[in-house]
């Protein structure tokens, strides 16, 4: 039995039209309406397909298919359902609608798994609402605590417990998942770069995802008149910080080895035409395969920020995220690669410049990733595309995975 091509792009479809950027691509922010019509919507799908259905107290979504075993470990499916402003309709959606799909395949071939099948949908992978990243699976672990999260608030100052409120998420159901309760983890997810595109190989087993941290700077100036203050008074905040962002590209480069270092977002204060900026805020995403060359482009980074200090400019740093880089667990990747060899679908080893739970839960269960190709290697954008022959054939591979997970043989 193989995955319903149709029944995926159905999922998509309909997922995609959850935006708060219609005809600009899929904006979908955590706790916000159009999270609440998709969280609706992958409710309904996972009760329709048998599972029971529950929500921790992040809001992450879990449906469960029990399995004959008493108490044993759950085998987890799934990915994000949050997005990027402007992003597209597969980053995080796919892996989400692969689960779903999972689910329909065990209903359709009455399979009673020994160990559970879980479906996850998780909040807030992105970091695009709340900042960081990963927020679904590291609450899910217990990594942020109850005084952090009291106060985690977005860039209006709305803060999460009351844009929980607002789409009746509970944080009071917030408990501390125990790792004992998982068996593996596994996800699809597209590629978002051009490898399998230019190799033609549709399928790549992730091998290792790359260290990453994210920081956030504020360059503080002093405010005046754009007309009346000569150029040698001004403590101007955009300048400085347009001085630390021109470098970043050669720090980056300096660097080598594939190191990566993005500032993607940028708010000026008070953002008036005439106004002498007097404060700007920014983010500095680095990334590698090596710990090291992340950290040595931190400490890079962070001395290119403290030289702006001086002449009425102060500046600070916040360090919102930081993970190493993780290798994805050799058993699974094996069977993985199986299940494409039996299949006779062709599949090569990749290694991920994108972030994903998967490094959360790898500190915790054994984790896989399938890749699919992403149409001109785009992604993070509303071009982004993926192959629905492609993602059946991905989905199809989880499931036989799948299947051997959950069979009562396996330990
Ligand atoms: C998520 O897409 C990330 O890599 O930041
Ligand atoms: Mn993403
Ligand atoms: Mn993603």
């Amino acid at each position: 039995m193989t995955a319903n091509q149709q029944r995926i792009e159905q999922h998509i479809e309909l997922l995609n039209r959850f935006t708060a950027t219609p005809g600009a691509g899929v904006t979908r922010l955590t706790y916000s309406q159009e999270d609440l019509q998709a969280r609706n919507y992958i409710k309904e799908k996972m009760v329709e397909y048998d599972l029971t259905v529950t929500e921790d107290g992040l809001g992450n979504i879990f449906g469960k298919l029990e399995g004959a075993l008493p108490d044993a470990p759950s085998v987890i499916v799934g990915s994000h359902f949050d997005s990027v402003p402007n992003g597209g309709a597969y980053d995080g959606a796919a892996g989400v609608v692969v689960g779903l799909e999972v689910a329909a395949l065990f209903k359709e071939n009455n399979l009673k798994p020994a160990y559970p099948l879980e479906i996850i949908a998780l909040v807030e992978e992105e970091g695009s609402r709340f900042g960081g990243g990963l927020m679904g699976s590291r609450g899910m672990m217990g990594l942020l605590t109850a005084e952090d999260f009291k106060t985690l608030a977005d860039k209006d100052g709305i803060l999460a417990v009351d844009a929980m409120a607002d789409i009746w998420v509970n944080p009071a159901k917030a408990k501390k998942r125990d790792p004992k309760t998982i068996k593996a983890f596994l996800e699809l997810h597209i590629e978002q770069g051009p490898i399998l595109e230019e190799t033609n190989i549709q399928i790549g087993v992730v091998e290792a995802i790359v260290g990453l941290t994210q920081l956030e700077v504020t360059v503080q100036g002093q405010a005046g008149h754009a007309g009346t203050t000569p150029m040698d008074r001004r403590s101007d905040a955009l300048v400085s910080a347009a001085h630390i962002i021109a470098a970043l590209p050669g720090i980056a480069s300096g660097e080598g080895q594939g190191t990566v270092i993005t500032t993607g977002r940028l708010n000026v204060f008070p953002n008036g035409a005439n106004v002498i900026p007097d404060k700007v805020v920014f983010s500095v995403d680095i990334r590698s395969g090596k710990e090291e060359h992340v950290l040595n482009a931190v400490r890079k980074v962070e001395e290119l920020i403290v030289q702006q200090d001086g002449n009425g400019i102060r500046t600070s740093i916040e360090q919102q995220l930081y993970i190493e880089p993780k290798e994805l667990d050799s058993s699974i990747r094996s069977l993985l690669k199986e299940a494409s060899d039996h299949l006779e679908i062709p599949y090569c080893s990749i290694n991920s410049g994108a972030g994903h739970d998967a490094m959360v839960f790898s500190d915790y269960t054994a984790c896989g990733m399938v890749f699919i190709p992403s149409k001109d290697g785009l992604s993070h954008c509303p071009e982004e595309w993926s192959d629905p022959g492609h993602l059946a054939d991905g989905t199809t591979i989880i499931y036989e995975a799948v299947k051997r997970l959950t069979e009562a043989k396996t330990t």
